[in-house]
């Protein structure tokens, strides 16, 4: 069958096709489980969508189903993080590709629409927004056998409609896994935020005070990159032991209001909306610095930000100058949207390795187990298991039985 897509620049595939070999260099894990599949024909003619920042190592997720049998469906979870390129590489190859980036939300959940129309068996998830599309139309999901989930504000949303009652699916909480939020959430956002900040703003991290909203796996990644560079570390928390350990792993901790005025640098991490308000923006130094690490691009409050700045423009590739009314300068990176996939390359390849391998994994376990009913499932122990005994492998690593 002849795949459709609709893509920004067809033309861009050379370059997308060079950055997907280049990251596949670095996923042996995700081979691996591919050669464990390959001989089976549990992916062979299913229709798999994927929801998912749109970027090289997705990509070489989404030709690894392909390679499986499978005829696979790609958007973005993000369209700020779309690389463009990476979507007409996967267009040429054969993958139903839909996504541009920053293209409108309309358009966004258009594209949503034209692949879950076509009832897909399986789905991965970032966020829940395939989730939510689906609980609406329910005649599309008549095939469907699960979702899998990708991070922490996508697996809070599915297990709210699980308590609710109203969850349809069967969902597997992939976010939760070991080989997955131990490694993806802290160290993989933590390098690649940092990566994406200095590169974007060209400044020096080393005796900065970067405040850090949220210390979760994410947060403490974060929080930990920092002190590394030698920053001093603010966290602010409203969960009393992280704010304990926080303090315990060196940090200060204290409110947003306190650490408004301290901060060179702002990072939230919290999966919430409107963490940094106008209350603690009005009172940031002259300079400031603020970004966004969590999934969505509501933690920092830039609708209100932009209704009472005096000017706003932008001054450097993803950076937005505020000039607010007390005469000082604010900076947005990458519009408070997700900062080291909008603003930057993403986590790094071999760290992708382990999230897309429990990815595939749980795929074939919904694809190939019966009997499954609408709950939020565990990752299997023996698939999370897998992809680390695997990883250990790549790295040459033998343990102690
Ligand atoms: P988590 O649940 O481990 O941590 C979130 C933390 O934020 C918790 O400790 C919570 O107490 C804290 N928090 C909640 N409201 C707060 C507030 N008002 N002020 C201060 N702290 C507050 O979640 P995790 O795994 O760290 O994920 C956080 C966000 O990052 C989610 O939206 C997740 O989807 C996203 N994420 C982003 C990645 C990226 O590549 N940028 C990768 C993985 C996850």
């Amino acid at each position: 069958m002849k795949n459709n897509f609709v893509v920004r620049d067809i033309n861009l595939a050379s370059k997308g096709k060079q950055s997907i070999e280049w990251v596949s260099k670095w996923m042996p894990v995700l081979d691996n489980v591919y050669r464990q599949y390959k001989t089976e024909n549990v992916f062979k003619n299913k229709k798999v969508a994927l929801c998912i920042h749109l970027e090289a190592k997705t990509a070489y997720l989404a030709l690894t189903i392909k390679k499986l049998g499978a005829e696979v469906w790609v958007t973005s979870s993000n369209t700020l993080s779309t690389k463009d390129e990476v979507a007409a590489a996967l267009a040429v190859n054969g993958i139903h590709v839909y996504a541009k980036h920053a293209a409108t939300r309309d358009e966004y959940w258009s594209y949503l629409e034209t692949i879950l129309k076509n009832n897909m068996d399986v789905t991965v998830d970032d966020g829940g927004d395939i989730c939510e599309y689906l609980h609406t139309h329910s005649k599309y999901g008549k095939n469907l056998k699960g979702i899998c989930e990708e991070t922490t504000t996508g697996v809070n949303r599915l297990k709210e409609l699980e308590k609710s009652g109203k969850l349809l699916y069967p969902s597997i909480a992939v976010n939760d896994a070991k080989s997955k939020h131990l490694f993806d959430n802290r160290y993989g956002t933590g390098q690649s935020t940092w990566t994406a900040i200095t590169q974007l703003t060209n400044m020096n991290i080393a005796g900065k005070t970067v405040v850090v909203a949220g210390y979760g796996w994410v947060g403490r990644g974060v929080a930990t990159r920092a002190q590394g560079m030698g920053a001093e570390v603010i966290v602010t928390e409203i969960d009393p032991w992280k704010a304990l350990e926080a303090k315990m792993d060196g940090h200060r901790v204290m409110t947003m209001l306190d650490a408004s005025s301290l901060g060179d640098f702002f990072i939230t991490t919290t999966g919430f909306s409107n963490i940094i308000r106008m209350e603690h923006i009005t009172r940031m130094k002259n300079g400031a610095f603020l970004s966004n690490a969590g999934h969505f691009d509501f933690e920092i409050d830039i609708p209100s930000l932009k209704k009472q700045a005096k000017s706003c423009k932008v001054v450097r590739d993803e950076i937005e100058e505020y000039l607010l009314t007390n005469k000082k300068k604010v900076y947005v990176l990458a519009q408070g949207g997700i900062i080291n996939i909008a603003g930057g390359l993403g986590h790094p390849a071999d760290i992708m390795d382990l999230s897309f391998s429990v990815q595939l994994g749980c795929l074939h376990f919904l694809l190939s187990t019966k009997n499954l009913v609408p709950k939020v499932y565990k990752v299997p122990t023996e698939i999370d298991r897998l992809v680390t005994e695997e990883k250990l492998k790549a790295e040459g690593i033998t343990i102690d039985k």
